[in-house]
């Protein structure tokens, strides 16, 4: 009789031990959805484009998610993603402007909006440059 009633409380234990786990697991799953609602987001690694030196004669190279200037001062990578409605932008060599084929957004050299319809200006990217043992320029890094 004792160790009937031993075993029916094991059992118990297991069953709501069990029925805890269940139903944790089930709020995390469930919250996830919540999560994205609120706007937690895990941020993306960041991701390092090598550019190789010199750049062409023009002073600039163009890659899929930026563009990349070398000034005076220094070099500046700027995004080709619109700020507006996010289609990719292209320099226009010949007016030295960054404009945008869907709405003709338009931008400065520095990513500086100079009229809309969008309303930000380009994001700028981190540029790195990398040297020899000379001191001379081999290659850029761009963290997107
Ligand atoms: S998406 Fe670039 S101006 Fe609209």
């Amino acid at each position: 009789m004792c160790a009937k009633r031993e075993s029916q409380q094991s059992r118990r234990r297991f069953l709501v031990q069990a029925l805890s786990w269940v139903s944790g697991i089930t709020a995390l799953v469930l919250s996830y959805p919540l999560f994205r609602f609120v706007g937690f987001t895990i941020k993306p690694k960041p991701r390092y484009i090598t550019v190789r030196a010199p750049l062409p004669a023009s002073g600039f190279h163009a890659e899929r998610d930026f563009i990349l200037f070398i000034t005076n001062s220094s070099p500046q990578a700027i995004s080709r993603i619109c700020t507006h409605l996010g289609c990719r932008v292209n320099f226009l060599e010949d007016k030295q402007i960054i404009e945008c084929p869907c709405h003709q957004s338009r931008f400065k050299k520095d990513g500086t909006l100079i009229s809309g319809p969008a309303k930000k200006d380009l994001p700028r990217f981190t540029v790195e440059p990398r040297t020899n043992e000379s001191g001379q320029i081999t290659s850029y890094v761009v963290t997107l």
